[in-house]
């Protein structure tokens, strides 16, 4: 028996090696450890990738292998996550505490991911603890492979732009405020690529640029703009958009998107880049420069005013954001082709969060469960049948009434369900759900409590973008649609971070009996073990 296990696997590797071999590789050695930074002008110790903060952009191209050796140098576990990044039929990649044990310190332990069938702006950064407050984040952009046309003309050059909050407190004492039960406090500053103000982008008269702007805070919703210019919108995390203008644009906490920006061609002046926070009292602002080649005069004048605070404006705003239907992608067929508007729903979750006392400490919770992690991943209990680590559907459907309670909620899906599923935000605060594995048609914003009746007043049916992470405005609702096409244990989380810390986040198996490598590839044989399967 045992003898047979070990030469399927044996059979797996060959197959897969096989299956990649025609691929290029990217290889990269990632040492994490803690180092000074002084984003706002305070030292503090900050979460460094080979010496850099934020950490290096990583440039890759569709169905590249990329393979991320990580050195742990940090005194805590850590692993990371590559968020929008789909890791088809492998969420023993993905870098979350229900796939992964986490890396111990002072060890190491390598990622081997494949870009199968995406093209986009994506981010990375560190799952564990509060990590990402003292950073571990940066750019993840997989380009086009040259056969396939993007919907745009290739931009002289092309700037990763990560805009994130900022506190000046250490991560561990962000960390322990949230321990002992109180509110998490607002954040100081707001960052571009690491600095509230002073990052320069250097631009050529007359020139077209890609700017692909990420969220990569913590708590709050960016409004990003340039003054004296237009963005047309090209991507947004990984769907080719109709290229409407914008004189700014609302980034949520884990979106990106993209932006083609010509610059003028005459009377070369620098220019404010400009990111500030939503939703807000006060309004946190951070500058950058686009600084023309040419220019003596520095960026001056007003900012270019940002959007009213009415939540409206933005979900209108989220609205007009629609799929290129004819715009090729990494798919082998035009994105167009899949009707997603007329395939029928096996199933409807409705997710609300809210806040509670537990045990006398603040806790955020999704239909009444407050996630904790168990001691074993998720998905190692799954794979070596480790009872009493989850159950499935150990969170209901729809919001439940009564308290709220601690768990471990996994929701059980078939492999190829077609699932709706709604996000009902009760409370005053925006929130920003995320989903590891896939992303999903972004089909309605409506504000109030959702009803069925609302699908075909609301929903676009016709040509919603997809992406990974969808906002919901305060006392609102967001829809998604997904086709559960990705087999593994994938995480459905809060991108809000002292939320998803506190339990806002879950799990859903995407399942089926069949034991094969065309749905979903083994245990990798460096699976670090933990918890019930340490030996
Ligand atoms: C850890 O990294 C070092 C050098 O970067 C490498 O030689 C070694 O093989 C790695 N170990 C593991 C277990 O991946
Ligand atoms: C959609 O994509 C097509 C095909 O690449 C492109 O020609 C067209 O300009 C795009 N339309 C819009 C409105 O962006
Ligand atoms: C559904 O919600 C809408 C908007 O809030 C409301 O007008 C309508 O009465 C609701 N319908 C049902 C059946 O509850």
């Amino acid at each position: 028996m045992r003898q047979a296990i070990v030469l399927g696997i044996l059979a797996c590797l060959s197959l897969v090696s096989y299956v990649r071999a025609e691929d290029p590789y990217v290889y990269l050695n990632w040492v994490v450890e803690y180092g000074e930074i002084s984003p706002l002008d305070v030292k503090q110790r900050g979460i460094l990738i080979n010496g850099q903060f934020p950490g290096p952009t990583v440039n890759v191209v569709t169905n590249d292998n990329v393979i991320v050796n990580l050195e742990n140098k940090l005194d805590e576990p850590l692993l990371l996550t590559w968020n929008g990044v789909k890791q088809r039929k492998t969420s023993w990649q993905d870098g979350v505490l229900g796939t992964n044990c986490p890396i111990p310190p002072n060890s190491n332990w390598t990622y081997k991911m494949q870009m199968k069938d995406q093209i986009g702006t994506f981010t990375y950064f560190p799952s564990t603890l509060m990590h990402r407050a003292a950073g571990g984040f940066g750019g993840f952009n997989i380009l086009a492979r040259s056969v396939i046309p993007v919907p745009y003309p290739k931009p002289y050059e092309e700037f990763t732009v990560l805009v994130s909050d900022w506190w000046k407190k250490d991560h561990k004492e962000l960390q322990q405020i949230l321990d002992s039960g109180n509110p998490f406090p607002l954040p100081d500053g707001i960052l571009i690529n690491g600095k509230p103000r002073l990052t320069s982008f250097n631009v050529v008269p007359g020139q077209t640029y890609l700017f692909r702007v990420s969220n990569v805070g913590m708590t709050t919703s960016i409004n990003f703009r340039i003054q004296g210019h237009t963005l047309r919108l090209v991507e947004c995390e990984g769907s080719h958009t109709m290229q409407e203008m914008y004189e700014s644009l609302d980034i949520h906490v884990g979106q990106s998107s993209s932006f083609l920006v010509t610059v003028h061609s005459h009377n070369p002046k620098d220019y404010f880049i400009v990111a500030s926070t939503r939703f807000t009292k006060p309004i946190l602002t951070a500058t950058a420069v686009l600084h023309y080649q040419g220019s003596n005069s520095p960026a001056s004048g007003p900012l270019p005013v940002a959007p009213t605070y009415h939540v409206h404006w933005s979900m209108k705003q989220a609205r007009t954001v629609r799929w290129n239907l004819t715009a090729n992608a990494a798919r082998p067929n035009p994105q167009g082709s899949f009707h997603y508007g007329t395939i029928q729903v096996v199933r409807t979750i409705v997710l609300e969060n809210s806040a509670a006392k537990i045990n006398g400490k603040l806790r955020y919770a999704v239909n009444k469960v407050s996630y904790i992690n168990p001691d074993t991943p998720l998905k190692l209990a799954d794979y070596f049948n480790i009872p009493d680590v989850f159950t499935l559907n150990s969170i209901k459907d729809s919001p439940p009434a009564g308290p709220a309670a601690l768990g471990t909620s996994v929701v059980g899906t078939t492999l190829h369900d077609f699932v709706e599923i709604v996000f009902q935000n009760s409370e005053s605060t925006i929130q920003s759900w995320h989903l590891d594995g896939y992303d999903f048609w972004t089909v309605g914003f409506g504000s109030g409590k959702w009803n069925t009746t609302l699908r075909r007043r609301f929903y676009n049916y016709n040509d919603a973008p997809t992406r990974y992470t969808v906002q919901v405005y305060p006392y609102s609702w967001s829809a998604i649609l997904v086709s559960l096409d990705n087999k593994g244990m994938w995480n459905l989380r809060s991108a809000i971070w002292p939320r998803r810390y506190l339990g806002q986040e879950l799990y859903v198996r995407v399942w089926n009996d069949e034991r094969s490598l065309f749905t979903e590839y083994d245990i990798p044989p460096n699976a670090l073990l933990c918890g019930k399967v340490k030996h």
